[in-house]
């Protein structure tokens, strides 16, 4: 890239929202419509993917961006989880372009949105059509080491869900008498569990990637749970939380094996399977799976057997946030508890399992953005619109040295690849970055966790603050995993827009 402003004009950019909203979404948006300046043009994509498919543009003013800076949701333009796979649908997005005389699409979305993104780069170069990726989600999994320490919407996110989980925690040590069940947003990785259990260490956090590998089964991780209420009761606790990642069915390992055949069964006859009706699917599918998943799926309350039997997106992914697994731990450490005070002598015999259970989600991917959010968003605007000034590529907009005043990033998309089994086939796909168990910042839990398990030490961060010290600050995970000195960013911070 240039140093300075690339004199470039007429070109016209079209820029797009993929997948699930994040917070900071409007300020990529604004720091591309600065970059491209008053002689180019930037055209906002209605609706997504599927809105690229059907050429629903609106060009956008120097206005709407006033309207729309620091705000957050992706309620501007609107979203979707459409894929662009088939050969009519790159067809259709060729048409489009041509029609609307389109020189670069940008992509704000996650690994799989990311993914599509290198795709379609390849497709369009032949005409001169650039693509450009932007790394958004609140799952926090789309991250790449230094080069791209976290996605932008995962600070807010975790903000929101630690001020939620924070308010509970000071609530339950007030009441004294009910113990919290929450599942927490994030898709398959934990990241955003873990994120929230440092900034408010609950009494019980649980990250599936340790369960996955440390081949736990569920009955493994109930009786851990029932041994923590019980070890609280006993010492006259009768109150606490436990953290669920929205991910944690798929990490047990017998859950993994029957989803996978489900994949497998599913992605082999997709369109017949979704024209099916519910008693119609599950005969479907028993038909065809092994005994042991056959007994397992079996074995599952009927409201979780129901979720799985959902169809999946057209990425592949099972609608987890639809699945009631807060109530099945519920349940199945109620039932744990029930049996271990048959033999219990102590007070806990008679101790009252009073659960509520919760999930966080949607709350967290539209707040207004935090300042960290805010800037970090504004500035891969920044980046991502140069890029498209630049006539460059396949490539991902990123920033580095986020405590050093940034440094902007492109990353090529292509190198991000690998091979994945969805749908019953294999597909080129990001690779999510999951929860690692070498990592400082899991390994600095479970220094704590122990500690947490056994009486409150909770910690309520309240609302997230646009001023002062505390604004400043990156998520712990992130600070941890990149050996910061300390958890404060600089990336300007400013976010007011001068015209
Ligand atoms: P992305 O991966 O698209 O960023 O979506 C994140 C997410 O919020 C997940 O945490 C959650 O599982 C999913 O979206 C819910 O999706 P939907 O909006 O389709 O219900």
């Amino acid at each position: 890239m240039a140093d300075g402003p690339l004199d470039v004009s007429g070109k016209r950019v079209a820029v797009l929202f993929s997948g699930g909203p994040a917070s900071g979404g409007h300020n990529v948006v604004v720091g591309v419509k600065k970059a491209l300046g008053a002689k180019n043009t930037l055209l906002a994509t209605k609706a997504g993917p599927k809105g690229l498919l059907a050429g629903d543009f609106f060009e956008i003013t120097d206005t709407m961006i006033d309207d729309i800076i620091n705000t957050g949701g992706f309620d501007f333009m609107g979203t979707d989880r459409t894929k662009i796979k088939s050969d009519e649908q790159f067809a259709k997005v060729k048409e489009v372009v041509v029609q609307n005389k389109i020189d670069t699409v940008i992509i704000i979305g996650g690994d799989d949105s990311n993914t599509n993104a290198a795709v379609l780069a390849e497709f369009l170069a032949p005409m001169n059509v650039t693509v450009i990726g932007v790394p958004k989600t609140i799952d926090g999994d789309l991250q790449l080491g230094d080069l791209l320490p976290i996605s932008f919407g995962f600070d807010t996110a975790t903000k929101i869900y630690s001020e939620m989980v924070g308010n509970i925690l000071q609530d339950t040590a007030s009441s004294l008498k009910y113990w919290h069940f929450v599942k927490i947003m994030g898709r398959a990785a934990s990241h955003v569990a873990l994120e929230t259990a440092l900034q408010t260490r609950p009494a019980y956090t649980i990250i599936s990637e340790e369960i996955l590998e440390k081949k736990m089964s569920l009955a493994e991780v109930i009786n851990d749970i029932a041994d923590v209420v019980k070890f609280r009761a006993e010492q006259g606790i009768s109150h606490g939380l436990v953290l669920i990642p929205e991910g944690f069915i798929e990490f047990i390992p017998e859950m993994r094996t029957l989803l996978s055949q489900m994949d497998e069964i599913i992605g082999h006859s997709i369109d017949e399977f979704a024209a099916m009706d519910t008693a119609a699917k599950q005969e479907f599918i028993l038909s065809k799976l092994d005994d042991n998943a056959k007994a397992l799926f079996d074995e599952l309350p009927e409201s979780v057997r129901d979720m799985l039997l959902l169809d999946r997106d057209s990425h592949g992914n099972l609608p987890l946030s639809q699945i009631p697994t807060e109530s099945l731990v519920i349940e199945m450490v109620s039932e744990r508890i029930k049996e271990l005070q048959k033999t219990s002598e102590t007070a806990f015999a008679k101790f009252k399992f009073s659960t509520i259970n919760h999930f966080f989600g949607y709350e967290g991917r539209c707040g207004a953005p935090t300042l960290f959010d805010a800037a970090y968003c504004l500035n891969l605007g920044l980046v991502a619109g140069s890029l498209a000034l630049g006539g460059h590529t396949g490539y991902m907009a990123a920033i580095t040295d986020l405590q050093n005043g940034g440094r902007a990033q492109a990353i090529p998309l292509t190198g991000l690849l690998n091979i994945e089994r969805r749908h019953g086939q294999d597909e080129f796909v990001i690779e999510k970055a999951l929860v690692k168990l070498d990592s400082p910042a899991f390994r600095f839990f479970v220094e704590r966790r122990k500690t947490w398990a056994q009486d409150d030490y909770f910690t309520s961060p309240g609302p997230r603050q646009l001023m002062g010290p505390i604004s400043k600050q990156v998520p712990i995970t992130v600070a941890l995993n990149r050996a910061y000195e300390n958890l404060a960013f600089d990336l300007g911070n400013d976010t007011t827009i001068s015209k």
